[in-house]
């Protein structure tokens, strides 16, 4: 395990612009960041011309893949595929007998998706456009592995764990990733500086940020666990260049874009020189979870 720098907390952001007089309106605290899945697919159909400048997001997603045990003629499924970081890297792990269906609920993720897999060379990838966690169209023992890298988040998770379990064959495995609570950094400096203009934004990995939170909803669905893996992440200059796009973008967050105009730039500008002093290195790495299980 790769020595990670716990989480600075502490006040630092000093946002210049009237605050709204709400109170400190929490979001609830919830696996589910939003209930409502048009507007989950809303925010990555926006996000998804950018997304893949994201590039920690394409080295996490094989890492949970090279951590997963697939086998060359496996059937996987990709929970929130996305661009089809982690479909992709399946897709060449269980080779031309082995498939791989990547599921995702945005469409504009998906044409990312499809751009990638034309370019690829492979033949044993299907994209999908459904909800993960609720997935009819497939009986139960249908897949071999289900990978879900860093998506459950976004999900009703207990609800996706069960699904998955059935629809995995039995001692399948699932394999998923969660940034550990309070990572990344710069997302904890967006909620304090929105907590600084009254709106009290809930931490989105939190539910599954620690290895005791992954074991429990693993074994409240009857899987097994068979690793957790913490791991520090690093994020590049573009990364970092993206944090406030990716934060204000996120579905997690649309109470900060609810926003007046005028709180909104104060947020933004707040934020970014709340970033100017924050250690380098605190933004740079974060820690990682993946998680291995099986039935
Ligand atoms: C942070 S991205 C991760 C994408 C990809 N797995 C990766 O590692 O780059 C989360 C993805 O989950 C998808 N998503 C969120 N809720 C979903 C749902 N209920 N069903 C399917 N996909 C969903 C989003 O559209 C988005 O593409």
């Amino acid at each position: 395990m790769n020595p990670v720098r716990s989480v600075v907390r502490g006040p630092q952001c000093a946002v210049r612009g009237p605050r709204l007089g709400l109170g400190a309106r929490a979001v609830p605290s919830s696996a589910t960041v939003s209930t409502d899945l048009d507007d989950i697919a809303r925010s990555f159909d926006r996000r998804a011309p950018n997304y893949r400048r994201n590039e920690w997001h394409r080295r996490s997603a094989e890492r949970l893949v090279a951590l997963t045990p697939l086998r060359a003629g496996d059937r996987v499924l990709d929970a929130c595929t996305g661009t089809g970081f982690a479909a992709l890297a399946a897709a060449r792990a269980v080779g031309g007998e082995g498939h791989v269906d990547g599921v995702d609920i945005s469409a504009g993720m998906l044409r990312e998706a499809q751009a990638s897999l034309d370019g690829s060379g492979l033949g044993n990838v299907e994209l999908i456009q459904a909800d993960a966690s609720h997935l009819p169209q497939f009986s139960s023992s249908t897949f071999d592995a289900v990978t879900c890298a860093t998506g459950l988040l976004y999900l009703p998770y207990a609800r996706a764990l069960r699904e998955w379990h059935r629809l995995l064959t039995p001692h399948g495995i699932v394999a998923f990733s969660n940034m550990a609570a309070g990572y990344p950094r710069a997302a904890a400096i967006f909620r304090e500086c929105a907590g600084a203009l009254g709106i009290a934004l809930a931490d989105p990995t939190a539910p599954l940020g620690t290895a005791s939170a992954c074991r429990t909803a693993l074994e409240e669905t009857g899987f097994t666990v068979e690793k957790i893996v913490s791991e520090a992440i690093e994020f590049s200059d573009d990364d970092l260049r993206l944090a406030w796009e990716s934060n204000f973008g996120s579905v997690a967050y649309a109470a900060a874009r609810a926003l007046p105009e005028p709180q909104q730039h104060a947020l933004r500008s707040g934020f970014l020189a709340a970033l100017e002093r924050e250690p380098r290195e605190s933004l740079r790495r974060a820690e990682m979870l993946y998680v291995v299980a099986h039935r």
